[in-house]
C-alpha cells in the first residue's frame, strides 16, 4: 500500500487543540502516513485575510484523506468547502458506548448503531429570504389554509430542498451499509426519522425513497419514525438501532442528542463521505467556553481519525488505535473533565499512545 496523504485542518476553537493531539498520536505510533498541517482558520484569515487559502485547498485535493477539527466566524468556510463543494453528501456518526465513558443513562452498556445524516441538502445551506419577497413570486401559492404568502405579511422564510438525486443516493447508502453490518453480525436493520406526518411532501418523499431502496433488498429490516418519536426512543431504547437515515437538521440534532447518550460531545467521532475527498471530523463545534484551556477532551478527534484508517483500509491501524481509547476508559485513570476527570488534552493522548 502506498503512504497515505492526509491533510490536518485543525480549524478554531478547540479545533486546533484536538488536533494537535491527534496527529502526535498518529505520528508517534509510527504510521505510515504523510500528514501535511497547512495554515487555516482564524490564523489564515489574520495572515491573509482568508480562512481557507488556496494552498490549503489544494493540498486537501491532491490528499487521500482530511480530518478537521472545528469551525467558528470566518472558518465555517472550509466546512462549506469540504462538505458542499466537495460533494461529501454522506455524514456518518457512529454512536458507541465504551464502558467508563459518562453517560447520563443508567445503563449505556451494548449502545452501537449508525447515524446516517444526509448532509447535501435538505435545510442546509441556509437558503432563506424576505416573505414579502416570496410573496411576490409566489401569487399563485395557497397554503393548507388556503391563504396567499402575502396573509402573513413581515418576516423570513427558509427553503428545504429534498431531492430525487440527494435521496436516491443517501438511501442506497443506508441499505448497503445496513446489509455490510448484518455481515458483521449486527441486526442490519434500517431506521428512517422524518416528519413526514407534517411535511407529508419532502419527508414523505423521503420516506418512501428509503422505503423503495429497502425493497429492493430482503436481507435487511426497515422501520420508520417521526423524529419527535425517535428522539425518545433514542433514550428510552437506544439498543434498538442499528442504522438511521435522516435528513440533513434532523441527523444533527440527533447526532448530539445520541452523542450525549455514550458520554457526551467530547468523545462523538464523524465521517463526511462520498465526495470528492473524504474528510473526517468530531461531531462537537469550536467549544469556546474551554477552548484555550487545553482541557477538551480530544476522543471525538482521535476517533475520527480512526474512522479515517478504516476508510483508508488501514483495518489493523485503526483498531489498535479504538482499542487504545477503549482501555483509557475502562481503566478510568486518565480521563478528562466532561468525563469527570482532571486529565488535559495532552495527558490523555499520551495515555492513549501508551496503550497503542
Ligand atoms: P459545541 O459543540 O462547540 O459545544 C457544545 C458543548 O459541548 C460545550 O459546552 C462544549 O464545551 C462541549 N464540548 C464540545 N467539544 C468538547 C470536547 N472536545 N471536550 C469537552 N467538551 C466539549 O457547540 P456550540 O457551542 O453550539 O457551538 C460553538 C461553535 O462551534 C459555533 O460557532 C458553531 O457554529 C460551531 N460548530 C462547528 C462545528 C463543526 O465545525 N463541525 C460543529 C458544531 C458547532
Ligand atoms: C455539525 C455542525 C454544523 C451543522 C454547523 C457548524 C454548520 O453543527 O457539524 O454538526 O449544522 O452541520
Ligand atoms: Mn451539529
Amino acid at each position: 500500500m502506498s503512504r497515505k496523504k492526509i491533510v490536518a485542518l485543525g480549524g478554531d476553537g478547540v479545533g486546533p487543540e484536538v488536533m494537535q493531539v491527534t496527529c502526535h498520536i498518529l505520528e508517534t505510533a509510527g504510521l505510515d502516513l504523510e500528514i501535511l498541517k497547512p495554515l487555516c482558520g482564524m490564523e489564515a484569515f489574520k495572515a491573509q485575510g482568508n480562512a481557507f487559502p488556496d494552498e490549503a485547498k489544494r493540498l486537501c485535493e491532491e490528499s487521500d484523506a482530511i480530518l478537521f477539527g472545528a469551525a467558528e466566524g470566518p472558518s465555517v468556510v472550509i466546512l462549506v468547502y469540504l462538505r458542499w463543494l466537495m460533494d461529501n453528501y454522506v455524514n456518518l456518526r457512529p454512536v458507541k458506548y465504551y464502558p467508563g465513558a459518562f453517560s447520563p443513562l443508567k445503563n449505556p452498556e451494548g449502545i452501537d448503531f449508525l447515524l446516517i445524516r444526509e448532509n447535501s441538502e435538505g435545510m442546509y445551506p441556509g437558503r432563506e429570504g424576505d416573505i414579502p419577497w416570496l410573496a411576490k413570486k409566489l401569487q399563485d401559492y395557497r397554503d393548507p389554509f388556503g391563504r396567499t404568502l402575502d396573509f402573513y405579511g413581515e418576516g423570513k422564510f427558509a427553503i428545504r430542498l429534498i431531492t430525487q438525486k440527494g435521496t436516491d443516493r443517501i438511501a442506497r447508502y443506508a441499505v448497503e451499509l445496513a446489509r455490510e453490518r448484518r455481515s458483521q453480525g449486527f441486526a442490519g436493520k434500517v431506521t428512517c426519522v422524518t416528519k413526514s406526518n407534517v411535511l407529508r411532501q419532502s419527508c414523505g418523499f423521503f420516506q418512501k425513497t428509503v422505503e423503495k431502496a429497502v425493497k429492493k433488498t430482503t436481507e435487511i429490516g426497515y422501520e420508520h419514525f417521526h423524529v419527535d418519536d425517535a428522539a425518545r426512543r433514542l433514550i428510552r431504547f437506544p439498543r434498538d438501532f442499528d442504522v438511521i437515515v435522516t435528513s440533513n437538521m434532523f441527523g444533527d440534532i440527533l447526532a448530539d442528542e445520541a452523542g450525549e447518550m455514550v458520554g457526551g460531545l467530547g468523545i462523538a467521532p464523524s465521517a463526511c463521505l462520498g465526495g470528492r475527498k473524504p474528510y473526517f471530523e468530531p461531531v462537537h463545534g469550536s467549544a469556546p467556553d474551554i477552548a484555550g484551556k487545553g482541557v477538551a477532551n480530544p476522543t471525538a478527534m482521535i476517533l475520527s481519525a480512526k474512522m479515517m484508517l478504516d476508510h483508508l483500509g488501514m483495518k489493523e491501524e485503526a483498531q489498535a488505535l479504538e482499542k487504545a481509547v477503549a482501555k483509557v476508559y475502562r481503566e478510568g485513570k486518565h480521563l478528562t473533565a466532561d468525563q469527570g476527570g482532571k486529565t488535559d488534552t495532552k495527558e490523555f493522548g499520551e495515555a492513549v499512545l501508551k496503550k497503542i
